[in-house]
């Protein structure tokens, strides 16, 4: 009995920890790695206007705006992922934030 109380306990604790380090939804994970110009032929301006407007508000949070130009797309690729789960953005909210900083990423 005590072992079962022990189990249950247990199991609330580590779901409880894990909630702490919020995870991309499955769409956001497995979007592909993509260039400005694969971005650029889905995504039209209005998108990502609106996509700015989301980055603008959301993604000044816990630090400074970091603005698309001081990274790369393969960057951004990368970080935007981790980023979103935890700007708590929808996927399609996360969508556009994601195809505007690719979309004005440092080009080399
Ligand atoms: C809940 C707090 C939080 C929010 C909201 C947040 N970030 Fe971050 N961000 C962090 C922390 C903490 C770090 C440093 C640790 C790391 O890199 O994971 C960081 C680091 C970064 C970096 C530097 C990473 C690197 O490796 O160079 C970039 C770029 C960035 N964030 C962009 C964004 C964007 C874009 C958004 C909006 C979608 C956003 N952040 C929202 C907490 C946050």
């Amino acid at each position: 009995m005590q072992k079962t109380i022990i189990t249950i306990f247990s199991t609330f604790a580590i779901l409880s920890m894990a909630s702490c380090f919020p995870k991309a939804s499955h769409v956001i994970r497995s979007l592909p790695v993509e260039s400005r110009e694969q971005i650029l032929a889905q995504y039209n301006q209005d998108q990502l206007a609106e996509g700015k407007a989301i980055f603008s508000s959301s993604c000044d949070n816990c630090h400074k705006l970091k603005q698309p130009e001081t990274r790369t797309a393969e960057k951004w690729n990368s970080i935007i992922k981790r980023m979103i789960p935890k700007a708590k953005l929808s996927d399609e909210e996360g969508k556009l934030v994601r195809a505007y900083v690719i979309a004005n990423s440092k080009t080399i």
